[in-house]
């Protein structure tokens, strides 16, 4: 399926080594999320894996990554193949996810902002709900 990302894709990429992304964004997103030591994570819109790969780095015992870009899945694994660090990737669309209730943390970064109505948003916040274990975060 393509969307407005893989175009810019590249560019995406890019812009997340900006220095603010690292100091204020990556760091506060982080610093919440807290100790994620031999937790499954599901990273939704997971873009080329900026944060999907740092989830990993920080203790997440298996982490998977959606996105609704091929070219941003892409991207993303071509860094898991120059780096390999364990990490699934696959397109999908958040708005209608069909994951099994099996992850202690669902990330999902930019990605609410895409609902077009209430409609949406709730089939966003279902999906998500329904693909972490009793007493899993988001
Ligand atoms: C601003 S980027 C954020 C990427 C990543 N979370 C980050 O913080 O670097 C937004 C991402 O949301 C993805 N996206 C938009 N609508 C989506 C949907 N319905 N399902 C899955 N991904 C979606 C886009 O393809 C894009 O990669």
């Amino acid at each position: 399926m393509r969307t407005d990302y893989d175009s810019i894709a590249e560019r995406y990429k890019r812009a997340k080594l900006q220095p603010w992304r690292n100091c204020i964004e990556t760091f506060t997103l982080l610093d919440l999320i807290g100790n994620l030591s031999g937790q499954a994570v599901v990273d939704v819109a997971c873009g080329e894996a900026f944060y999907t790969r740092r989830l990993r780095a920080q203790g997440a015992a298996r982490v998977l990554g959606l996105d609704l870009s091929e070219r941003m899945v892409e991207l993303a694994r071509e860094q898991e193949a120059e780096q390999p660090l364990g990490i699934d990737y696959r397109v999908g669309d958040g708005k209608n996810l069909s994951l099994p209730s099996e992850f202690d943390l669902a990330v999902a970064a930019y990605f609410l902002n895409y609902a077009a109505d209430q409609h949406e948003l709730e089939a966003m916040c279902a999906g998500i709900s329904a693909c972490l274990r009793p007493g899993g975060a988001s």
